[in-house]
């Protein structure tokens, strides 16, 4: 069985690291104190909560999905009294529930930010894994999967999901596995993106490209500007801010990133760079 698993929380044998957070959280749970987590869609903000609730084995878990929640009044209504811990990907949204003097839950939270697994933590768990399957895996190959996956940790669990899938007991990772791998990622989700890109802008699928080449740290540098093809920073700000309406892209204290990882590499790899100049 592949013993990567993504797309759902992890708890117990699949759950790694993260002790210091789970100490965190078990004391604001002593103190009755709500908390609020932060971080990125897939670092693993869910699975921190019920893991650290998990382990207190004095408490349960009551879960609520705030999804599609749009008012602070039905958010009211839905929960009153019960103890809460929040966790949300969309930050400015989540942030402002906290933080605007006019929000019920004005100061009623201690906020905590998690970040992705780091792979120091991260790979020794992975390794291990593979190992136990009869799949060798190198230092190397592990940082790559890391970097083509941006490090996020669901998005890891899903690269070596894949590699699991494309490999055999006995094998070691190699570069062969990572290009399968991504040709199994791509193929599940290609008609998601090619429907994607049929519904943005000409312009925008140029911005699109260009993140998914050079990064988005510095999308109004000369190169970028040279890349997509346009003379004036002020448009790929506004393709980026539409682009993010559509949850295509994000912005993170590292710059814009394409949501999903996936997607910048099916860009990579299927578009012809535009003609420069
Ligand atoms: N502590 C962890 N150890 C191993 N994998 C994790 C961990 N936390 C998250 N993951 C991976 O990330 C995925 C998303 O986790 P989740 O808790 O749903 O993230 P979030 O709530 O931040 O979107 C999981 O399915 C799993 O693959
Ligand atoms: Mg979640």
């Amino acid at each position: 069985m592949n013993p990567f698993h993504y797309g759902s929380i992890v708890t117990d044998k699949d759950f790694c690291g993260r002790a210091e957070a789970i100490k965190q959280i078990q004391q604001h749970m002593d103190g009755g104190q709500n908390v609020v987590v932060y971080g990125e869609r897939r670092v693993g903000k869910t699975s921190l909560i019920f893991e650290a609730i998990r382990r207190k084995r004095s408490h349960r878990a009551l879960r609520l999905d705030l999804m599609n929640i749009k008012s602070i009044d039905t958010l009211c209504r839905k929960f009153i009294s019960a103890p809460f811990f929040f966790a949300g990907s969309i930050r400015h949204q989540m942030e402002s529930i906290f933080t605007s003097h006019d929000s019920p839950f004005f100061k009623s939270a201690i906020p905590m930010s998690i970040d992705p697994l780091a792979y120091e933590e991260f790979a020794p768990f992975l390794t291990e894994r593979f190992e136990a399957g009869q799949r060798k895996v190198s230092a190397e190959y592990l940082e790559k999967i890391f970097s083509l996956s941006g490090g996020v940790t669901g998005d890891v669990q899903q690269f070596c999901e894949a590699i699991w899938y494309v490999s055999e007991p006995g094998e070691e990772i190699s570069q062969q596995h990572i290009a399968s791998a991504i040709d199994i990622l791509i193929s599940r989700e290609k008609l998601s993106f090619q429907s994607a890109l049929a519904k943005v802008t000409a312009s925008q699928v140029g911005v699109l490209y260009a993140l998914a080449v050079l990064g988005g740290k510095a999308p109004t540098s000369k190169e970028f500007l040279a890349l997509v093809g346009s003379r004036n920073a002020s448009s790929i700000k506004k393709a980026l801010e539409s682009m993010d309406k559509q949850k295509l892209v994000y912005h993170t204290e590292a710059g814009w990133k394409i949501m999903n990882p996936v997607f910048r590499l099916y860009l990579h790899l299927t578009m012809e760079p535009r003609a420069q100049g």
